[in-house]
């Protein structure tokens, strides 16, 4: 979409005649005229769009910038992502997401009324617009006939677009490089990787607050069901690395739904409220089949669990197998 719009930006000034935003950047009385105009049923012709098509090719070009804008303030805040992560707080990206959303809503709105418009005028102007907008032909006045023609200039235009495609992609992918604050690191502690990661994945210490993490380290030999003593050194470690790194910590998409622990002192980050949210649409029975068996085995539909960021993109549930193959 924002090529789109860049592309727009470009022919509006190198772009033909009626093309361009000089020829119906009409002045707020001009609408005010044509409205008039519409009610007495008395339609000056408009070869280019009419006041009103226009203020809403102004309309549409401004609420689509904004939601470009506001999906790239989202995309940094709060998965981390794109040119602006390194900037932007989640907080702020939740924020734009809200707009985001509101925006594309408003955009619908603005098609059902631009579609009535369109019916609308070409009711009362007596003009075919839908056929216009397609050939791109409207039967033309003798008087327009004799203005001289504006020259697109598709040469210049393309040379410009693709200045701004480069210098877009080499700004896109500098700021992209640039570290993020408040994002986990990406190596962890070999010990805890070890230790913690010998019966299950060793769950980043993002995916849960601190109080958690110490709580599971006060009883390893009832551990879930499962005896996971460690030596002592192993356990002041991991113990270690997991409260310095704990959700609290971080301003991720997973640290800030996780960080808030179960309201019955469950210690299972797959009982912490915000993950219940995410995962009620997936049934009991498909967590149960093979290749997934239990829901703590995220690595299973999230490919980049390990990094603790639980990115969209690399969500899938993967083909089940059924569910009577025991579990490992
Ligand atoms: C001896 C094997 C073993 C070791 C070692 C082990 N765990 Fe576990 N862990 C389990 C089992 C079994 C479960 C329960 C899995 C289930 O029911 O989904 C579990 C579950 C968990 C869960 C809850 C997952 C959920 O459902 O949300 C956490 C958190 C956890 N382990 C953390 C740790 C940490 C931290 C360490 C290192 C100190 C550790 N585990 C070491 C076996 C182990
Ligand atoms: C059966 C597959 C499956 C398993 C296992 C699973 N998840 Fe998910 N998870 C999903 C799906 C699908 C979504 C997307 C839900 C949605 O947004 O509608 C999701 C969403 C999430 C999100 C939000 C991501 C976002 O960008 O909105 C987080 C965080 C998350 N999961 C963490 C976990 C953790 C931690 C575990 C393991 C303890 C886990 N998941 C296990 C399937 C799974």
């Amino acid at each position: 979409m924002i090529v789109a719009l860049g592309w727009r930006g470009v022919w509006g000034m190198l772009g033909s005649r009626f093309a361009r935003f000089a020829s119906f950047a009409y002045r707020p009385h001009t609408v005010i005229h044509h409205l008039r105009e519409l009610r007495d049923r008395d339609v000056e012709r408009h070869l280019g769009h009419n006041p009103l098509g226009a203020m809403m090719v102004f309309a549409f070009l401004g609420v689509l910038s904004a939601i470009a804008v506001t999906g790239v303030i989202a995309l940094g805040g709060m998965l981390k992502q794109g040119p602006a992560h390194a900037f932007l707080s989640y907080a702020t990206g939740i924020q734009a997401l809200q707009w985001h959303n509101l925006l594309a809503y408003l955009v619908l709105a603005m098609i059902c009324l631009h579609l009535a418009g369109v019916a609308y005028e070409s009711w009362r102007g007596h003009e075919n617009l839908v056929a216009a907008m397609i050939t791109g032909d409207k039967a033309g006045l003798v008087e327009e006939a004799s203005v001289v023609p504006v020259r697109a200039h598709p040469l210049g235009a393309l040379a410009t677009g693709l200045v701004a495609v480069t210098l877009g992609v080499s700004t896109v992918v500098q700021l992209s490089g640039r570290p993020a604050p408040l994002v986990p690191p990406v190596v962890t502690d070999p010990v805890f990787a070890e230790q913690c990661g010998a019966c299950h994945l060793a769950f980043p210490a993002n995916l849960a607050p601190a109080s958690t993490w110490a709580q599971i380290f006060q009883d390893l030999q009832h551990h879930f069901g499962a005896n996971a003593s460690l030596a002592p050194d192993q356990v002041a470690t991991a113990r270690h690395w997991l409260a310095a790194n704990s959700a609290e910590h971080w301003d991720t998409l997973p640290s800030h739904i996780l960080r808030t622990p179960a309201p019955d002192g469950s210690l299972r980050i797959t009982d912490s409220p915000g993950w219940r949210a995410r995962h009620h649409a997936i049934t009991a029975s498909t967590f149960a089949a093979k290749p997934i068996y239990r829901s703590s085995n995220c690595v299973a539909c999230h490919a980049d669990a390990a990094s603790g960021m639980f990115a969209p993109q690399n969500i899938a549930i993967p083909p089940l197998k059924g569910p009577n193959s025991p579990a490992p």
